[in-house]
């Protein structure tokens, strides 16, 4: 029987247009062997959204994903909309859909290829098998926290999280963590802050009561970032707040040595956000040699998590696997057993034909 989904699709800024096209050539194929219908719903967010609009996050677009089962996104921003006022700006737009979607939960992978492995700048017996899935909250915090205020003499934000808030991102990571390893790390700043301290004693609770099978620990932000380089290997599920899951997702994401590969998930609520954790690198936009294969990893992200089409999810990671295997390289990469160096363009096809011969 043939299945019908409606994805929501924000192309954004920079390279956004060009990393989106490239994942909807692989849905598309994917939908023929699958026997998905697929329905597409364009819409604006960020900078294009701004020229098109006026504003960041139009109206059609806070209606328009209420309407899909799951949105693509690529990315948004650039030096043209940086010296907008804050709310004006194409990050404001990502935040507010953030919030209006209720996406509290930011899952970010970070795996290291075996193909990839002398990409990173750290020594390959330290990366070998790393498999970390950093779980961020992404609506609350001090991204969100209230009062907030810049005035000339003085400026402050504030950190603040409710019960609620904690207990159902700690639910998120432990579920996670079930299916993985079983192993979870809290990350916070307890030895100074109370809303840390909070945050700690909360997800301390919910593991004893809920999740005896889970394996957690704690550790202070400062020691977990120099860790990540140490020995990333200890890590399995990493679970904490907005602006530290900010920061140690960048830095996790270098241990698989390109920023251009990994995928990320926001969820919570109701309809999902996918995008790649790269962002929209205006310097080389529109020349075709952007690395896709965030995006399209993505779009396996929401094949399982949103439409529970786990064997299509499974098809583009192994069709990525294989594509890296047979050396196919966009330019960021090439220099690291590349067979090929391929465009933006060329690396879509070679993942829609892998997925379409699976
Ligand atoms: C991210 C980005 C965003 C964030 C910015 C663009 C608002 O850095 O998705 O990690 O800080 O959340
Ligand atoms: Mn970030």
């Amino acid at each position: 029987m043939v299945k019908r989904y409606k994805i929501g699709i924000i192309k954004g800024d920079g390279i956004g247009p060009e990393i989106i096209d490239e994942a909807i050539k692989v849905l598309d194929a994917l939908s023929v062997t699958m026997d998905l219908n697929i329905e597409y719903s364009e819409m604006l967010l960020g900078g294009s959204a701004i020229d098109e609009t006026g504003v960041p996050l139009p109206k059609e677009t806070i209606d328009g994903v209420r309407e899909c089962d799951a949105v693509l996104f690529g990315a948004i921003g650039g030096p043209k909309w940086d010296n907008l006022p804050r709310e004006l700006r194409p990050e404001s737009g990502l935040l507010k859909l953030r919030e209006v979607m209720g996406t509290f939960a930011n899952l970010r992978p970070a795996i290291v290829y075996d193909e990839l492995i002398d990409a990173s700048t750290l020594k390959p017996e330290v990366i070998k098998g790393v498999d970390i899935m950093v779980v961020r909250e992404l609506t609350g915090g001090i991204y969100f926290g209230q009062p907030r205020e810049m005035s000339g003499e003085r400026a402050f934000n504030t950190m603040a999280y409710t019960k609620e808030e904690v207990e159902r991102i700690a639910r998120v990571a432990f579920d996670i963590a079930m299916k993985r390893d079983r192993r979870v790390c809290s990350v916070d700043k307890a030895n100074v802050l109370e809303v840390s301290q909070f945050w700690r004693d909360i997800v301390t609770d919910i593991a004893q009561s809920e999740y005896p099978e889970i394996e957690l620990t704690h550790m202070y932000v400062d020691n977990a970032s120099m860790q990540l380089i140490r020995n990333p290997k200890q890590f399995d599920v990493i679970l904490t707040s907005n602006i530290f899951g900010d920061i140690l997702s960048d830095e996790a994401s270098m241990l698989s040595g390109s920023i251009g590969l990994l995928p990320s998930a926001s969820i919570g609520k109701g309809v999902g956000l996918y995008e790649p954790i790269h962002g929209s690198a205006p310097d080389i936009a529109g020349q075709g040699i952007a690395n896709p294969l965030a995006t399209i990893s993505s779009l396996s992200m929401l094949l399982k998590y949103a439409l529970g089409e786990d064997e299509a999810s499974l098809k583009i990671d192994n069709a990525i696997k294989k594509a890296l295997e047979q050396g196919y390289r966009t330019a960021d990469l090439s220099a690291y057993g590349a067979k090929e160096v391929c465009s933006s363009t060329e690396m879509g096809n070679v993942i829609a034909s892998l997925v379409s011969r699976s």
